[in-house]
């Protein structure tokens, strides 16, 4: 198994685990002040051997990096797990939808409808949610 298939099966428990569980600890996370980062290369990963996140990975720097990559008007940035902690734990049946059907949060941060690009599918979204999600886990 390589590191990138043993992450893989890690989010995929972090995954199951998360549609049980209720996030209280979202807006205390959204308060705290942001962790320095530096922004992850995606062009460094190795390539991804799950069909979904390879597909995800060309959505998400066609779409979506320009925003999340440096957090742009207060998106989490990908790769940032503290921003992304209470988002993942909420489920990642609401990321999708918040990604699909747009989403502006209590703070006014505004996340557009499939990041502005109205040509991309639904399964396109969510396999560049699943792209995200799987850089910004907590290990
Ligand atoms: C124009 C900037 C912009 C682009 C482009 C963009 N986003 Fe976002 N996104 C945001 C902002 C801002 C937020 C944070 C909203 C908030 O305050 O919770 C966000 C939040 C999110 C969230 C978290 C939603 C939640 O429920 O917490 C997901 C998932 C997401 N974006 C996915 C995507 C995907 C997938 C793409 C590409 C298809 C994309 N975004 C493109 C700005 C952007």
């Amino acid at each position: 198994m390589s590191t990138l298939d043993t992450k893989f099966a890690l989010f995929l428990v972090a995954f199951l685990a998360a549609s049980c569980s209720e996030s209280e600890t979202r807006l205390k996370a959204e308060n705290e002040e942001p962790l320095p980062f530096e922004p992850l290369d995606i062009n460094a990963l190795p390539p991804m051997s799950d069909p979904i996140l390879a597909r995800g990975r060309v959505i998400y720097l066609d779409s979506c990096a320009r925003c999340h990559r440096i957090g742009k008007a207060g998106a989490p940035r990908t790769g940032d797990t503290v921003a992304w902690k209470p988002r993942i734990a909420s489920g990642i049946e609401q990321l999708i939808n918040h990604a699909i059907g747009g989403y502006e949060s209590p703070t006014g941060g505004e996340m557009p409808e499939r990041g502005g690009n109205d040509d991309l599918t639904d399964d396109e979204v969510q396999s560049a949610v699943q792209f995200m999600v799987f850089l910004s886990d907590t290990p």
